[in-house]
């Protein structure tokens, strides 16, 4: 505790990982003097990610982000409508919608897993709305079933935010197969990364063209290179990009498998303490991405010792750890939508976040979610059980830090 000994000086596995074979990759890009255009490495990545998902096609793009406008604009959800959506994520989730004007309706998570509550989505519903982007948070899929079901009856395009999922799996179906278009990133800290980059997945060849399209400043597949049909714009991913994650996907599984049984090890033990309860991974979950590693911190049942103050005495145990999202309807990028001069003065009307209360989101975010990251997740059982030693050690020693 204060100035005593930490539970752990050592340091969790690095990330990225990557090894010859990366260099090796990236060299033979450099020597075909295709970087970009002309290579064959993206439309390899599109291939091999898709079917890892067990879906048709794929558009690499530069980032999650792109992904997720790009999707937004091939689905034609309509300028003005409202897109469903949870307020506990990455503020890029939100804001490909502004950018594609579309006016994010926020809905609040289930307390337990933190994904979007198809029930409070379901009940949310006016009539104004065109399209849902459920976010499979941490990794871990939201239940896809009920929300096709309701969006199905409801007509609302389906995006799915599965930037934090490759491969997650709800039911044996891979996450990026349920909605109409799916967005994933490979941003750094991602559990597969290029420093920067995205994907599109789809299994409906009209949307692939779409979205193909929009990446590809409005060209046609088969089309002349200054013939543009739709006013597209240029994320296509370089082949430098898609050679690393060519690589990169060949270690996804194992490290997957890895995380997954750190994460039920970490679970079994932590559950044990009294005031710490790891996420739910419901039944349905047949394989999880864990980006991150979530539970809920409870202050009661540490003598009122405040979250911030619990995790900062984690962290100088050596856990690495951080409270996570503030609910995005807090942030002051959409407390002040009125002052971007870009988004439509009617549309801005309609962004008055002002009066949002979503009381599970919130709970999340200012007084219980802790998160661990993926790559303490790849070490070994003694390292989770360092996580757990440093956590009975503050329970213990609370009125110290009181
Ligand atoms: C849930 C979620 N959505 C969207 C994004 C955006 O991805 P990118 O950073 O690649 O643009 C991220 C990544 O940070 C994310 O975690």
């Amino acid at each position: 505790m204060r100035g005593g000994e930490p539970v752990r000086r050592k340091e969790f596995p690095s990330w990225p990982i990557y090894d010859e074979r990366e260099l090796e990759a990236l060299r033979a890009v450099l020597e075909s003097g295709k970087w970009g255009i002309g290579g064959e490495r993206k439309a390899e990545f599109e291939r091999r990610f898709a079917e890892y998902h067990g879906v048709r096609f794929g558009v690499a793009v530069v980032n999650g982000t792109a992904a997720l406008e790009i999707s937004l604009r091939a689905a034609g959800v309509p300028a003005g409508s409202k897109v469903l959506m949870p307020a506990y994520t990455f503020m890029a989730t939100a804001t490909a919608s502004i950018y594609c004007n579309l006016i994010p309706k926020f809905v609040d998570i289930d307390p337990d897993t933190y994904t979007i509550d198809p029930k409070a989505m379901e009940e949310s519903i006016t009539g104004d709305e065109k399209a849902v982007i459920p976010v499979h948070i941490a990794g871990c899929p939201a239940d896809m079933e009920r929300i096709t079901s309701i969006a199905e009856r409801n007509g609302l395009v389906v995006v799915e935010d599965a930037c934090q999922a490759w491969g997650a799996e709800w039911g044996g179906r891979r996450v990026g197969s349920f909605g109409d278009l799916s967005a994933f990133s490979f941003q750094s800290s991602k559990n597969i990364t290029s420093g920067e980059g995205g994907i599109i997945l789809t299994d409906d060849k009209e949307l692939y063209e779409k979205a193909w399209s929009y990446h590809n400043c409005g060209r046609r597949m088969k089309g002349l290179w200054y013939e543009h049909f739709i006013p597209g714009t240029n994320c296509r991913m370089t082949e430098f990009q898609a050679a690393i994650l060519l690589v990169q996907l060949e270690r996804l599984p194992e490290q997957t498998r890895i995380r997954n049984e750190r994460a039920a090890y970490l679970t079994r033990k932590l559950s044990r303490i009294d005031g710490i309860t790891p996420l739910k991974r419901p039944e349905k979950v047949t394989n999880h991405a864990y980006h991150l590693y979530i539970f809920r911190y409870d202050e009661e049942a540490f003598g009122g010792l405040p979250r911030e103050v619990f995790i900062e005495a984690l962290n100088a145990e050596g856990i690495p750890c951080s409270p996570g999202y503030r609910p995005l309807y807090k942030l002051p990028a959409f407390q002040r939508l009125g002052e971007i001069p870009f988004i439509p003065r009617e549309l801005v009307r309609e962004m008055d976040y002002s009066k949002v209360r979503l009381p599970n989101t919130e709970r999340a975010c200012y007084k219980e979610a802790v998160w661990l990251r993926q790559n303490e997740l790849l070490g070994s059982e003694e390292d989770m059980d360092d996580i757990v030693a440093a956590v009975e050690k503050i329970k213990d020693n609370v009125d110290e830090l009181l």
